[in-house]
């Protein structure tokens, strides 16, 4: 029996598995410019966020209909299930499907279809949490707030992703002050590639009551001190970090040193189809898969 566990950073459209990418273009009638699921697989090799992202959304475009996402939906819990998850707070991107045409009601109406059965089915709960892209412009985020209305007996609270550096917390002070006055839960991207400062942004402007990734805290002592007195949850993903060389290897990832200042840390997948170390070595670690 696999550990029992809750999955608090997992974006669903970075569970999109290749066989799924080529199954959907082939029902939307979409070619794809990979010759097969080997061919993408081998794209996997990020230098950054920003190599991994232009991935991310590219692969996207597979995704159009409600029974697109009902069906990655459900294919992740299932997964997620087999691995003893038991709680998955889950985010989504609507930005990015907004902007190629794919309408809201789509997007959550279909992950709601897996979502809405996923405690019968699968016995996972869940919560919808919905991202900005924080390389988009605060007007965008506000209008994305706004077409989300309809939704939000569904969604449970906002985030932050995307291209962090360039982009802090502060950009998006209104948003997240509207989306408060809507009785959402606030959580935002920080410290990811970006700097410790961005994490404090976070907490000060924004409001957030966990930060995901959090990792480059490490570099401000003080903040640190913050963090473990006010009990701030950070949603740590080990494997994402290597993957995108945010450290170097596994070995060299400061979680350890962060349980032991008392950090409130917890251990999470991020975008599992890309960034699961499937028997990839980086340096002198070899993980196998998970
Ligand atoms: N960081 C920022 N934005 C993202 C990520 C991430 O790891 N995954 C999907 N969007
Ligand atoms: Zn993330």
């Amino acid at each position: 029996m696999p550990v029992p566990k809750a999955e608090l950073h997992l974006h669903i459209e970075g569970t999109l598995e290749p066989e799924l990418a080529f199954g959907l273009a082939a029902r939307n009638g979409l070619t794809l410019p990979w010759t097969g699921t080997e061919a993408l697989r081998e794209a996997y090799r990020f230098q950054d966020l920003q190599s991994f992202l232009d991935l991310y959304y590219a692969l996207m475009a597979v995704l159009r209909t409600e029974q697109d996402f009902e069906d990655l939906a459900d294919a992740y819990l299932a997964r997620a299930a087999a691995q003893g998850v038991r709680h998955a707070e889950i985010f989504f991107d609507p930005q990015a499907h907004l902007a190629r045409g794919v309408a809201m009601d789509t997007v959550v109406d279909g992950l709601w279809r897996a979502l809405g059965r996923s405690e019968e089915r699968h016995g996972v709960s869940t919560r919808l949490i919905m991202c900005f892209l924080r390389d988009e412009s605060a007007a965008s985020a506000l209008a994305t707030l706004e077409a989300a209305r309809p939704h939000l007996d569904r969604i449970t609270g906002v985030g932050l992703d995307s291209a962090e550096v360039g982009h802090p917390p502060s950009k998006f002070r209104e948003v997240y002050q509207a989306a408060a006055a809507l009785g959402l839960r606030r959580v935002a991207h920080a410290g990811e590639e970006g700097p410790p400062e961005y994490i404090t942004e976070a907490l000060d402007v924004l409001g957030v009551e966990r930060v995901d990734h959090g990792l480059r805290c490490v570099e401000d002592p003080a903040l640190v001190r913050r963090l473990v007195r006010e009990r701030i949850p950070l949603t740590v993903c080990p494997l994402s970090n290597v993957r995108l060389r945010v450290v170097d290897t596994l070995a060299d990832h400061p979680l350890p040193a962060m349980l032991d200042a008392g950090l409130m840390c917890t251990v999470n997948s991020d975008d599992p189809a890309y960034l699961a170390l499937f028997s990839y070595s980086y340096g002198q670690v070899a993980c196998s898969p998970v």
